[in-house]
């Protein structure tokens, strides 16, 4: 009974609003389909305030256990549960009636777009992991169980709100680490816990002042993946690359000049004998050139994934998002609005925000600055390297890198 009285609310607020919003969203929508590709339905099916509800889903052939990821999706657009407008925006909780309290109170809901933003995301990667074995990484690696522990060493963990963040290197993992030992109050100093993000010395961040969950056994581990909110951020993968680059062999990084400068220089840059120190070496102006770090990438056996450090390694190697279902797909170029919607679905924006960083609007101008020294074909076999980075977080090809 109760039920029925709920459909006939939805469907009367539905036809209400849909008056009122259709044409304000028409453009959302167009955009969403785009993603769907389902056929046109009645329009009553179309909430505004819902997104597309459903029926809109059930076209999609579901031949593997995906019930629980199209659960997640419906759940991040309120679907279900429906009682306030504020309710609808946010992920389920498993300790909500505790917390509810010092939620913040916010006047208007999360915006419409955003929340296409992220079901276009989510959708995509479901899509291409679903359809395309090799995604899966040659059907070697099925469920989360055929991953080894150790390639499941970037899962961080907050079990006091139940959050797990899958950090890639030089897509603002510091500032999200940081927010994670606030949150998880892993950190303490004399006992008191940080509050402040930003108090966090650098030093202590990249260290064991994070909880991971690799660090559980397996049915733990397996546990907080089910039951726990999990994001990751995404960058474009060639950008992510010379980030890596700049900031690990234009800087004074003794660490990587050892292990990476000084094998690259000697094998790749024909010089026998580099300098013993990276002071050294930077005082006699010699580095790793960004054409010698490809070569030197593209020179790994095909498939030794692992040879590759993290910094440059593939995003989809690291939080492997075809065996691991993100509720949260945040990318760095839309760092601040990801930020603030991701801190509000999990309910935490009363307690941490994210800093404003360095905008990347000259992203652009790198490939156009770091690309011409590196020749056709190399950039065709990098571009190899990282298509599947391409392809499931939606980045655009760089065409005009791989022409000939
Ligand atoms: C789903 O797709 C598979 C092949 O891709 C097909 O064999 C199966 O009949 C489809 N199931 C439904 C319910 O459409
Ligand atoms: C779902 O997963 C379970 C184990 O994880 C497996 O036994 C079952 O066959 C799967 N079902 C489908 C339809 O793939
Ligand atoms: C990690 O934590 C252990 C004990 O909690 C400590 O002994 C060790 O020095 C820490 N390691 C690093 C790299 O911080
Ligand atoms: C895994 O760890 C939990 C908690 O530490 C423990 O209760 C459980 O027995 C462990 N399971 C196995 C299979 O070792
Ligand atoms: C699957 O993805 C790989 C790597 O991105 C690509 O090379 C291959 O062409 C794709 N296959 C299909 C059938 O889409």
């Amino acid at each position: 009974m109760k039920k029925l009285r709920h459909f006939y609310f939805v469907l009367i607020l539905g036809g209400v609003l849909l008056m009122y919003y259709g044409n304000r969203h028409w453009t959302d929508r167009n955009e969403a389909e785009e993603f769907h590709r389902a056929p046109p339905l009645s329009t009553s099916l179309f909430e505004p305030e819902l997104g597309y509800s459903e029926p809109h889903l059930r076209t999609v052939n579901r031949t593997s256990n995906e019930s629980n990821y199209y659960n997640l999706i419906w759940n991040g657009f309120g679907y279900f549960n429906k009682e306030t407008d504020e309710e609808d925006d946010l992920l389920e909780d498993p300790q909500l009636e505790n917390r509810k309290c010092e939620w913040k109170i916010h006047s208007s809901p999360i915006p419409l777009e955003l929340k296409h933003r992220q079901y276009a995301r989510k959708k995509l990667i479901h899509d291409l992991c679903d359809s395309n074995g090799t995604l899966g990484f040659n059907g070697k690696w099925q469920t989360i169980d055929d991953i080894p522990s150790w390639e499941l060493a970037n899962l961080l963990v907050d079990d006091r709100h139940g959050i797990i963040y899958c950090y890639v290197p030089k897509v603002a993992c510091t500032e999200w680490k940081r927010l994670m030992i606030v949150l998880s109050e892993s950190l303490k100093v004399n006992g008191v816990p940080y509050r402040d993000p930003s108090d966090i010395p650098v030093e202590l961040i990249h260290g064991n002042s994070t909880r991971y969950l690799n660090r559980y056994n397996r049915t733990v581990m397996k546990q907080k993946l089910q039951q726990y909110k999990k994001f990751m951020f995404v960058r474009e993968p060639f950008i992510r690359l010379i980030s890596a680059y700049r900031d690990k062999f234009q800087k004074e990084n003794e660490q990587y000049y050892q292990q990476y400068g000084i094998p690259i220089l000697k094998r790749i840059g024909k010089i026998p004998n580099p300098p013993a120190s990276v002071k050294e070496a930077l005082a006699a102006g010699i580095a790793p050139s960004f054409s010698t770090f490809i070569q030197y990438i593209l020179s790994l056996p095909a498939d030794s994934y692992e040879l590759l450090d993290e910094h440059w390694r593939q995003t989809a190697r690291l939080c492997h998002p075809c065996q691991i279902h993100y509720d949260f797909i945040g990318k760095m170029e839309t760092m601040e609005e990801d930020a603030a919607h991701l801190l509000r679905m999990l309910r935490v924006d009363n307690i941490v925000q994210f800093p404003k960083i360095k905008s990347s609007t000259t992203d652009e101008n790198w490939m156009k600055t770091w690309f011409p020294t590196i020749t056709a074909d190399s950039r065709r076999k990098l571009f190899k390297l990282f298509e599947t980075d391409y392809k499931l977080f939606g980045y655009q090809v760089p065409e005009y890198l791989l022409q000939p």
